[in-house]
């Protein structure tokens, strides 16, 4: 899997199949082969980029498996995108058996040209005992090493149940497995009864304890309500029976949840019915209204589809499902146990996002990049904080600086519904922000001393506490010592280059208000903070290629700081810790392992230059 953009958990990403690359997030609309009620080639027009599709009904019908066998999936259903097959399991669950086995079930879903296929996984359901639960795992992880999946690629199922534990456990036993493809099961249960909150947890358990390499799949989850909470937690594939299902019913999909089609007096401008009146639909024989309501439902699941992959380009998805949680109780219950995983999600958020942070209410205090800064606000306050409130601050901002400087206590100043340290003032997402204004009542902290001596240089201070919270505690001191000397712009009065000596060392970006580093700030973070700290180490093949100031790819990566953060500067070293070059990280160092394939480092300054290498 590549990685094109990202937003925290949530990405737009790449993989390759038999019949193509499939970009994600997407939806697999299932396709019945006894009933086609939306051709897959109309489905294309639609956005459709690959199709799912069942096996077991396939092989159980003389008719269909004579014809799968004899010219291939993809012309039998007349598409040539990608096609999986599922394998049986789902029926098994419903009825209770069925009469193939697995290695068997997968060797059928070859030959019929299958681009991904799938096991015959033991579905767990939410009721099941735990000790039953378990033991379905442990089969379901038997079954992978019962097949070879040629050159298709294989799903391996994650199960679990509702057990958070189970699900790590059958994420981390997959993951161990040769499946590539990993599908979340055991959900549909959930879904047909709207309990997103269990699903939030069993997302966030199943996706952190398997590899980021691997598409992640909610089997069953084509609902446009809760699309953007799962892309959020980091699924990338959907497939959905439902618009055939639910169109059946006489319902309709909408982004905020189900209504009767006769209840529906306007349809939505997305909608194909929506030129159309009640008479219309009623004047519709059975296959007809079937056939419009499911294109309704396929445009209302891409419709979704596309407003989340604007989301995660411009890096506001938090925002968006935070909004969009309002929509139903059920999902605003699901927001609040997502809630409860900020601190989890905050270590893969980048370091800045690209657009500004939205306030929406006391709710956006849980945005990750609001966690961030909350908790490096715990680490950098020590006792007796001065409050300054937002008009004092805003007003009159020279005497504020001046008191500061003749003070040596942490001087905060009103952000949203609290207080953030002065000196971040420039940098996101304090000042990157949009939001109410609120004015809060200070605190009562003790009274500033009277004005005496001079003892600390606001800027300073500033870029210092700058680098604290960009590459951890005492980075300040490292990068900045007393004589640093700091070059602010003429027009905005922000500022832009930070020297020492004469020697640039790093140069803060108006973006976000966080450093770039040069070669000579990469060495003094490099020299002043030891270990594994803010570095990727790479090979020996590598070294000579980033020292020259190209790009760190991952498969040279042999260690690394896991706490490095998307997106931030990042130290590049040898083997044996000699500084190469500084360049921005792609991904968090948690999940720096899983990717083999693309750049981790985007390399910006090297210790040598172009020259000193034939390129790679
Ligand atoms: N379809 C819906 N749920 C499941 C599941 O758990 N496993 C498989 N293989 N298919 C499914």
């Amino acid at each position: 899997m590549e990685v094109l953009f990202r937003d925290g958990l949530a990405r737009i990403g790449r993989f390759s199949t038999p019949h193509g690359e499939l970009e994600t997030p997407t939806v697999m609309p299932v396709i019945n082969p006894n009933i086609i009620v939306v051709s897959p080639s109309e489905m294309k027009r639609i956005g459709v980029r690959a199709i799912i599709t069942n096996s077991y009904i396939i092989r159980r019908n003389a008719e269909l498996r004579e014809k799968a066998l004899s010219s291939g999936l993809h012309s039998m259903l007349s598409f040539d995108g990608p096609i999986m097959t599922d394998s049986g399991t789902f029926q098994s669950y419903v009825y209770g058996g069925v009469e193939y086995d697995n290695a068997g079930m997968v060797e059928f879903q070859k030959s019929i040209g299958s681009d991904i296929v799938t096991i015959l996984d033991v579905f767990t359901k939410p009721e099941d005992p735990y000790e039953q639960v378990r033991r379905a795992i442990e089969v379901t992880r038997a079954r992978v090493d019962e097949v070879d999946p040629g050159d298709s690629l294989l799903a391996g199922p994650i199960q679990g149940s509702i057990y958070d534990d189970l699900r790590a456990y059958s994420a981390k036993l997959m993951s161990g497995s040769k499946a590539t493809y990993l599908p979340i099961g055991g959900v549909v249960p959930l879904l047909e009864s709207y309990r997103y909150a269990d699903l939030v947890r069993i997302i966030v358990n199943s996706k952190v304890n398997a590899p980021f390499s691997r598409p992640i799949h909610l089997f069953g989850g084509g609902h446009p309500m809760f699309i953007p909470m799962a892309v959020l937690l980091g699924v990338d594939i959907f497939d959905s029976a439902s618009y055939v299902k639910y169109a059946r019913d006489g319902r309709l999909l909408f982004p905020d949840g189900t209504r009767d089609a006769s209840e529906v007096l306007e349809f939505p401008y997305w909608s194909p019915l929506r030129d159309m009146q009640q008479r219309d639909i009623a004047a519709m024989d059975k296959r007809e209204r079937l056939y419009w309501f499911s294109l309704h439902n396929l445009h209302a699941l891409f419709s979704e589809i596309r407003e989340v992959r604007i989301r995660i380009e411009e890096q506001t998805l938090w925002e968006y499902v935070q909004s969009k949680a309002m929509a139903h109780p059920t999902l605003l219950e699901a927001f609040r146990t997502l809630r409860s995983y900020s601190r989890l999600l905050e270590r893969y958020t980048e370091v800045s996002k690209k657009n500004s942070f939205m306030y929406l209410d006391t709710r956006s205090l849980e945005h990750p990049s609001a966690v961030r800064l909350s908790r490096f606000l715990e680490s950098f306050v020590g006792g007796d904080p001065v409050f300054v409130p937002r008009a004092e601050y805003e007003g009159n901002r020279g005497a504020v600086i001046s008191r500061y400087e003749r003070s040596q206590r942490p001087f905060l100043v009103q952000w949203m519904h609290g207080w953030v340290p002065m000196e971040l003032e420039d940098t996101y997402p304090v000042q990157q922000y949009v939001g109410p204004e609120a004015r809060l009542i200070p605190d009562v902290g003790s009274p500033l001393e009277e004005e005496g001596q001079r003892l600390r240089d606001f800027d300073l201070e500033k870029v210092r506490a700058i680098a604290d919270y960009q590459f951890g505690k005492g980075a300040g001191r490292v990068l900045f010592p007393d004589g640093t000397e700091i070059v602010k712009s003429r027009a905005t009065g922000r500022i832009r280059t930070i020297s020492y000596g004469g020697v640039q060392v790093a140069t803060m970006r108006p973006k976000d208000g966080l450093f770039t580093l040069t070669m000579e700030g990469a060495r003094r973070l490099h020299q002043g903070i030891g270990g594994k700290r803010l570095r990727v180490f790479v090979n020996r093949e590598s070294e000579a290629f980033n020292r020259a100031g190209y790009n760190v790819f991952f498969k040279f990566i042999v260690d690394f700081d896991p706490e490095i953060v998307a997106g931030n500067e990042t130290l590049v070293v040898s083997e044996g810790d000699d500084l190469l070059a500084v360049g921005k990280a792609s991904v968090s160092g948690l999940e720096m392992a899983s990717y083999r394939k693309g750049v981790a480092v985007k390399v910006h300054h090297s210790a040598g230059s172009h020259a000193d290498v034939s390129a790679p």
